[in-house]
Parts: C-alpha cells; structure tokens; sequence
C-alpha cells in the first residue's frame, strides 16, 4: 500500500474537512501534491499547513490537471463544478473521488458516467451517511431476516433554516430546488441503502412555505417504488421549526413483517414488536472498523476509494452505481414541477 499522491480541489469548507482527515488520519496513505482553490486566501493557509510550493498551488483547475501528475484528483468543490473537473481529471488518467451530489443536472452527471466507463478509472461518490453504525445494522436485521420481511420504509429530514444562511453558504439558499439537490441526494440514497433496492417509480411534491430562507422550494414529500417490490416514502423539510431531523439525527423507520425498526440521532436501534416491550441498544461498530479508529462516514469513503486504488474491491457507491440516486433528484425535480409520477430507467437508457 504505497501512499497515493492527491491533486485536491476545493481547500475550504468542506474540502478543509478532507484536508484535515488525510493529514490527520490517512497520512500514511494519502500526500496532497497539489491543491485548487478561486479563494486565493483559503488556497494560500491551506497551502502553508500543507507545505506546499507556489507551483503546487492553482486558483485554475485546467492548469492544475494539466501540470500536476497524482495518483488520484479529489474534488470538493460546489456541484456545478464537479462534473467538468472530475471529467478533465479522469481525461487525464486520474481516478476521481468526488463529494455528492454528482452534478448539477442530468447531463453532466452522465458525462461523468461516461468518461469513468471510457477510460475505466474509479470514479467514487461521498455517500458519507451509509457509514454509520445505526444504518449498517439496519442493513444487517433486513439482510439476516431477523423480523422477517421488510415491507416499506418512511424516511425524514427537517433542519431549521429559516435564518438565511443558516445552512453554511448562501449559495444553499440562493439556488434551484436546494432541498434536492443539497439535502434530498443523501437521503434518497439512504433509501437505496436501506431498502436494498433501486427506484424504479418516484411521484411527490415539492413546495416552499412562505417563510422560508429560501429563494426555491425547501420541502417535499415524496413517494417511491423500489424494484424489488419495497415502498419508500420521504419527508424533506429545509424550513423546520418542531421536531428536528437534522444531519446525523435523520429519522428512518423499518416495517418489517415481524416488527418495526427505528433509528435516528446516535447509535440507538430501537425494535418494536407489537404487544413487547420496545428493545434498546446500541448499533455495533465492528463493521466499520479500521486500523485504529472507526472509519465511519468520509473515513470510510476514503478507506474504500484507496483500497479500490489498491487493486481491492471497487468502491459501493462508484459513479456508475450511484448515478440511481442522483436520478432519484432530477425525477423529484420534474414531477415536482409537472404533477407526473417518473420512471427512473426513463432517464439512464442513454448510458
Ligand atoms: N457529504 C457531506 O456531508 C457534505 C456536507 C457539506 C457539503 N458537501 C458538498 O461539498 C461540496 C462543497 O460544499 P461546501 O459547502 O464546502 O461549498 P463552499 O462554497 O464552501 O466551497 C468549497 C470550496 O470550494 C472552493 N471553490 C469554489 N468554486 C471553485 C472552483 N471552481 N474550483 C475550485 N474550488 C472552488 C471555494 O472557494 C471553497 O473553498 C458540495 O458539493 C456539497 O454538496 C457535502
């Protein structure tokens, strides 16, 4: 396991969360060797702590893949981006690790489908709420049967943002259906996860109360048909002001046919069988072990995307795997606007 050079793009906010996890936790597997940033300030301090040179730094990131020679291009800058930089990196023979969501509209999330199959380069999303101990258990009581048959699953986020800015950047409240595609991705591929299955019909609505911080729409509630026969159902509320659902505390419950199943902030399972007492515990974290510490969420991610690097298995939620659950987002967006239940295969035929 030779350690892997990284060209990183975006060095602030939450591309200073990875910085921060490949020095502090990945040092002996991953070396930064080239950083991009337009904020000239965030590029210069991250820069220093990670004692780079001038010729490493780049506020471009077409000059920065065509000087810099790395193992990997990790990318964790705003949406629109994702797609031209990861697709310029993978051109260049660079496998790419990319935070969600994988674009900002359907066609450039296929373009990076189709330059990952062209030069067959591991291409990775963050799906960072898969690896938490509370959903890999679930995982494991749908796969083990333990209560039998799963019938359908209810899923909710609700974050109280009604202060403008409230959630990190501006740009969050500025932008078109900023619930979706900001929110909803992570919590549409947790159905995935959960469920064991792909979308294969989405109908729902989307709105936003007056109130709102939001210039768009910043609620929804929408329906899904999994295609192995499993019912989903999604409650996404940017604008939330009671029971709060917010990152890390989403709330999810299990039907099964011999109990429910609820989680949410935490590691707590909660079992409920009707006519018994509700059983507690707590989620193991075996699955998720590492070397010396728990890689859970980003960790891993990364652990993974290496290993993948490393000649291992590829990672789970590759681009061409997870493309599904951005298809899920872009399906939300148009029955949303056009009352129409949507057909997920409908929109992939092409790729
Ligand atoms: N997985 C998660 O839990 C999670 C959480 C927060 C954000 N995100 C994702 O991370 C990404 C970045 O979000 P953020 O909140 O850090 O945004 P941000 O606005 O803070 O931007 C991150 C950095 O990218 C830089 N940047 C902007 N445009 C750039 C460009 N064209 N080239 C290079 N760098 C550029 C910014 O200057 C900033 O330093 C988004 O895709 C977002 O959805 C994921």
């Amino acid at each position: 396991m030779a350690v892997k050079t990284c060209l990183m793009i975006g060095a602030g906010g939450m591309a200073g969360g990875w910085i921060s996890r490949f020095t502090e936790k990945f040092s002996d597997r991953i070396k930064i060797v080239g950083l991009v940033d337009v904020d000239e300030n965030i590029l210069k301090t991250q820069g220093q702590n990670l004692g780079l040179n001038d010729k490493q730094l780049f506020t471009n990131y077409l000059d920065a893949i065509e000087d810099v020679k790395s193992d990997f291009c990790g990318i964790a800058s705003p949406p629109q981006f994702h797609s031209p930089q990861a697709v310029a990196a993978m051109e260049k023979g660079m496998p790419v690790i990319c935070e969600k969501p994988i674009a900002d509209n359907l066609d450039a999330a296929k373009a990076m489908v189709r330059t990952a199959k062209k030069t067959g380069l591991p291409c990775a999303i963050i799906q960072n709420y898969r690896y938490s101990p509370n959903k890999q258990e679930l995982v494991r009581i749908r796969d083990e049967g333990e209560l039998g048959r799963l019938q359908h699953i209810v899923g909710r986020y609700a974050c109280d943002y009604r202060k403008y800015g409230a959630w990190g950047r501006a740009w969050r409240h500025d932008m078109d259906f900023g619930l979706l595609f900001e929110g909803s991705v992570h919590h549409m591929d947790m159905l995935r996860f959960l469920s064991g299955g792909n979308c294969e019909v989405l109908t729902g609505f989307g709105w936003n109360p007056e109130w709102s911080s939001f210039k768009h729409y910043s609620s929804g509630m929408y329906l899904m048909k999994m295609d192995n026969d499993i019912h989903t159902l999604y409650e996404g509320n940017s604008s939330a002001a009671g029971i709060i659902n917010c990152w890390h505390s989403e709330y999810y419950r299990a039907e099964f046919e011999e109990g429910t199943v609820e989680i949410d902030q935490g590691i707590q399972m909660r079992i409920h069988k009707a006519g018994e007492d509700t059983r507690l515990y707590d989620a193991p974290s075996e699955p998720l072990s590492g070397r010396e510490f728990i890689f859970a969420g980003h960790d891993y991610l990364f652990h993974e995307f290496l290993n993948w690097l490393d000649g291992g298995e590829p990672s789970a939620t590759r681009i061409e795997d997870n493309i599904q659950s951005f298809t899920m987002i872009i399906a939300a967006m148009e029955t949303t606007l056009d009352g129409e239940p949507k057909r997920i295969a409908d929109y992939l035929g092409d790729i």
